[in-house]
């Protein structure tokens, strides 16, 4: 496998095996490699906010001993003054070897991939996908859990608008989950993402009530309500705070159940399970670097 000047998209482009291997290369990425990308250039274009994903990609590409530019946000570019992302990457191409790109828009990571001739890394598009956080879930997984084969996996929260378990859904199929996708109806798996479960053959159950399924699994993954994806805010303050989670969740899991969150939180899980042997997701927060490392080595050709 291959992935120098591939572009990092959709979690659909990349193949069991490529998941694989990217986890292996990230597992060899734990310590810095001050020299592995020097003279290499990593352009950042965040047209949202982010603290996790710009930060760990930052971290990555200098403790590679690469160098880095970008903005941000949409308003310090000149996507303010009306350039379009199209013209925005074919410029940004000229000044680095590898683009990162975040974009409230779903489709403009494939549009600044198809602009561009030097690889594009999808950082998230809208409410579509996030391939590096799926990475980095993956090998958090593996980590904690010591496989990613045969594991009932609950989804909380927002999983209309979470990109984060679109991405995920897709990723885990390849190593024969159960899902159990737990939201309000109105914020449930979209369709789409169901029916490609019942294709393939995976189970899955949908329920609304957090109580009734937490003893039955091994990884809960908690996301928050996408408030920015609400095209109605009446709507967005029906669904705030709808799940609430803290200790009494834990009265009926599995011993070794291990709590995940892509975050940032913001109300749906209380601090009082961050000190608990269940969670795990600042641990899952700092894979991003190994993870991370792995892939700007891996596109720019210095790793295979
Ligand atoms: N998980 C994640 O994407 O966090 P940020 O929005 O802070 O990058």
């Amino acid at each position: 496998m291959n992935l120098k000047n591939q572009d990092i998209i959709s979690i659909n482009d990349l193949s069991k095996e490529d998941l694989l291997h990217i986890l292996k290369v990230a597992k060899s990425m734990e310590k810095p490699k001050p020299n592995l990308l020097k003279n290499k250039i990593m352009a950042t274009l965040f047209f949202e906010p982010s603290t996790r994903t710009r930060l760990s990609f930052i971290y990555a590409m200098e403790s590679l001993g690469g160098e880095v530019l970008g903005f941000d946000n949409a308003s310090s570019s000149s996507a303010k003054k009306g350039e379009s992302l199209w013209d925005t990457a074919k410029i940004v191409e000229k000044y680095c070897d590898v683009m990162v790109i975040r974009h409230p828009i779903e489709g403009a990571a494939r549009l600044a991939a198809e602009a561009s001739s030097k690889p594009a890394i999808n950082a998230g598009d809208g409410a579509n996908q996030h391939p590096t956080q799926t990475l980095l879930d993956l090998y958090t997984i593996q980590k904690v859990k010591g496989k990613l084969n045969n594991l009932s996996i609950g989804m909380v929260g927002d999983l209309k608008y979470g990109r984060t378990v679109h991405s995920l859904t897709a990723a885990m199929s390849h190593f024969n989950p159960t899902f159990y996708f737990i939201a309000p109806q109105a914020l449930q798996m979209p369709q789409t993402y169901l029916d490609e479960l019942k294709e393939k053959g995976i189970k899955f159950v949908t329920e609304s009530n957090l109580q009734k399924v937490s003893n039955k699994l091994d990884i809960l993954y908690v996301t928050r309500i996408q408030k920015e994806r609400f095209l109605d805010p009446v709507e967005y303050e029906k669904y705030r705070g709808y799940y609430k989670l803290d200790t009494k969740l834990l009265e009926n899991v599995k011993k070794d159940l291990k709590i995940m969150h892509p975050l940032p939180r913001v109300d749906e899980m209380d601090r009082s399970l961050d000190e608990t042997e269940h969670a795990v997701y600042f641990e899952q927060a700092a894979n991003g670097i190994p993870v991370r490392r792995a892939l700007l080595a891996l596109v720019l050709g210095k790793a295979t």
